[in-house]
């Protein structure tokens, strides 16, 4: 089975078929999330916080993010594989935005990158575009430029800043990336979003209105445990699980109850014996 194509992602709107979306960091999740058939799986630079116990999505490094990227890239089989562009890819220099992306392609075989808003977006998407390389964009609640939106926050909540976004949307359209990722908006201004641009927007915080829905995996599984957001709905309690492996492992240790003779390597009685007495004989 070929990897989805970007082409296809766009045909689903048109079909009014929903697009699922996930982010994968490593090869067990991402196996799972291609077995059950998610369309879209990102190699979100929100590994940052799930994996990597950093502050801010800011501070990934191209290499790293090429680095999860291929493990990834091993499990994905049918699923189409979106590099997440890293801060330091292509806003901290714009010239160097398409070898960048070229990265995600030649190195870890992704099928399309990811990159936020900021001021010098559409410089970056055109060139990536010229390229060769699909984009989808992000606009919204930007965690790259969260400083300069007021922190982790909700976006467009009046008149002027939806308006704003709106553009924004307009004008990645227009360039040709082919969907949207729109982050923590309101709905009704993600409804506009969706009926004003033919290609695909994919809400995470962004309502019900969007022709796909995304979550960070580690927020849906409940693998962490800091405050999540309100949009998040939590499918899984993988921290209470987790938890309670590691209590109970810890517990059986101490206790010498594990390992016990079901889960060890026992020597023929004879051999043994031997063994024991070659030592003695020293
Ligand atoms: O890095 C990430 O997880 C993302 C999602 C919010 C879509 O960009």
């Amino acid at each position: 089975m070929n990897m989805i194509m970007p082409d296809v992602i766009k045909q689903m709107k048109a079909r009014s078929e929903p697009i699922t979306l996930l982010t994968a960091y490593g090869y067990p999740m991402a196996r799972i999330f291609d077995d059950v058939g998610i369309d879209i799986i990102l190699v979100g630079d929100s590994v940052a916080n799930t994996e990597l116990g950093l502050e801010s999505t800011k501070y990934m490094t191209m290499d790293e993010m090429i680095h999860h990227a291929k493990a990834v890239s091993r499990a994905v089989r049918k699923s189409l594989l979106v590099g997440d562009m890293p801060f330091e890819s292509y806003q901290k220099d714009i010239s160097k935005a398409a070898a960048n992306a070229k990265r995600f392609i030649n190195e870890a075989g992704c099928g399309a990158v990811k990159v936020e808003w900021f001021k010098y977006c559409p410089e970056v998407v055109r060139d990536i575009l010229d390229s060769g390389i699909a984009v989808m964009g992000h606009i919204g609640l930007t965690p790259q430029t969260a400083d300069e939106l007021g922190g982790l926050k909700v976006q467009g909540k009046d008149v002027d800043a939806a308006n704003k976004i709106i553009e924004q949307a307009v004008v990645l359209s227009g360039l040709g990336v082919f969907s949207l990722v729109l982050e923590c908006v309101p709905d009704v201004l993600a409804k506009i979003i969706t009926e004003t641009v033919d290609i695909p927007t994919i809400g995470i915080g962004a309502g019900p209105y969007c022709d796909g829905q995304a979550l960070v995996s580690y927020d849906m599984l409940g693998i962490t445990r800091p405050r999540k957001p309100k949009f998040v709905k939590q499918y899984a309690d993988i921290y209470s699980q987790i938890e309670n492996a590691a209590r109970n492992y810890k517990d059986e240790v101490k206790r010498r109850v594990f390992p016990d003779r079901e889960h060890m390597y026992t020597m023929n009685p004879e051999e043994a014996l031997k063994l024991r007495q070659s030592k003695s004989k020293g």
